[in-house]
C-alpha cells in the first residue's frame, strides 16, 4: 500500500497496514508532526489535510487513505525551505506556548484559508475551535490567522 505524502509517494511497511494513519506517519514513517494528544477524535492534535480537508489522523486507518493526498507540518513549507504564510504568521505574533496542539492548528488555517481567503474573526474562531489549547493560545492564533489571510492579499474581513 502507498500514500501520497508531502508530494511524495511513500510505501507502508510491512506489517502498519491495519494501524491508524497517525501511527503509520510517526512511528513507521518518523513524520512526528502530527502529535498523539487524546487518540480519541477530540483534541486535534493529530490532525493532517487529507485532500485538503483536515482530518484526525488517530481515527483514520491507513487503509482508508491510500491514494489520497496528505498533507502534514513536515510538507508546508516550500522546497527552498520558505514557510508557509500560516507558518510565517505563527512566528510572527509568537503564537506557541508549549506547541502540543500547533501543527494541527496551522493545517486546520491553512484548509480555512483555502476555503475562505479572508475569513473574519468569528470564522477563524469557529474553524480552531475543535483544536484544544490548554495554554491559552487561542487571541494569538486568531491574530496569527487573521495575519496570513492579509499577507496572502486583501485586508482583513
Ligand atoms: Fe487525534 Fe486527539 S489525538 S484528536
Amino acid at each position: 500500500m502507498d500514500l501520497q505524502i508531502n508530494g511524495q509517494t511513500q510505501a507502508v511497511p510491512e506489517g502498519w497496514q491495519d494501524e491508524t494513519l497517525l501511527m503509520v506517519l510517526r512511528e513507521a514513517l518518523g513524520l512526528v508532526g502530527p502529535k498523539l494528544g487524546c487518540g480519541l477524535g477530540q483534541c486535534g492534535a493529530c490532525t493532517v489535510l487529507v485532500d485538503g480537508a483536515p482530518q484526525r489522523s488517530c481515527l483514520l486507518p491507513v487503509a482508508a487513505v491510500a491514494g489520497a493526498k496528505i498533507t502534514t507540518i513536515e510538507g508546508l513549507a516550500g522546497p527552498d525551505g520558505r514557510l508557509h504564510p500560516v507558518q510565517q504568521a505563527w512566528l510572527d505574533e509568537a503564537v506557541p506556548q508549549c506547541g502540543y496542539c500547533q501543527s494541527g492548528q496551522i493545517l486546520a488555517a491553512v484548509a480555512l484559508l483555502a476555503a475562505t481567503p479572508q475569513p473574519d474573526a468569528a470564522s477563524v474562531d469557529a474553524a480552531l475551535a475543535p483544536h484544544l489549547c490548554r495554554c491559552g493560545t487561542q487571541p494569538r492564533v486568531r491574530r496569527a490567522v487573521l495575519r496570513a489571510a492579509k499577507a496572502a492579499g486583501g485586508a482583513p474581513a
